[in-house]
């Protein structure tokens, strides 16, 4: 074997070692990247888990604070929800998600009666959709009246 080749073997020896070495590092780091931008973008479109914190009761305010034949949106844990005085004093309360679309209803007292102004849904001062796109009725929540305070809470049988 002559000088040169010598030299020459001595050369590319190394190089295959120093190849893996390279390949490694760059492998590794392409996979490092990719772990460091899908992780967060995996997390992001992946819900939170929640757990459900409606409360068994919600306390509404005073009766003689609802004037008749008015309304107002009250929070019932996330949940956004209608309470309604009728004319006749009547105090009634629906889910206030409008069952088109999702927007949020309110109460009328020109209409007397629950209005969604998202694309004009109408319900009556029972839930019941009676015009405009709403599928379906509001669902009812229990009221319950003591000492003046309202309570409500989900009924069980809508
Ligand atoms: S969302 Fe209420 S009428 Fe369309």
């Amino acid at each position: 074997m002559s000088e040169n080749q010598k030299q020459k073997q001595k050369n590319e020896l190394p190089q295959p070692l120093r190849r893996k070495f390279l390949n490694f590092l760059v492998n590794t780091g392409i996979v490092g990247l990719f772990g460091s931008v899908l992780y967060p973008i995996i997390r992001f479109l992946e819900p939170p888990k929640t757990t459900d914190v409606s409360p068994s009761s919600v306390q509404a305010g005073k009766v003689s604070d609802l004037k008749p034949n008015s309304g107002r949106i009250i929070r019932y844990g996330r949940e956004p929800v209608i309470l309604l005085k009728t004319k006749d004093g009547d105090v009634r309360a629906f889910s206030a998600i409008c069952t088109h679309l999702g927007c949020i209803v309110q109460f009328r007292a020109d209409f007397e009666h629950i209005w969604c102004a998202c694309h004009n849904g109408h319900y009556d001062l029972n839930g019941i959709n009676i015009a405009g796109p709403p599928p379906r009725p509001l669902p009812v929540f229990k009221v319950n009246i003591k000492d003046d305070i309202i309570y409500v809470s989900k009924d069980k049988f809508s």
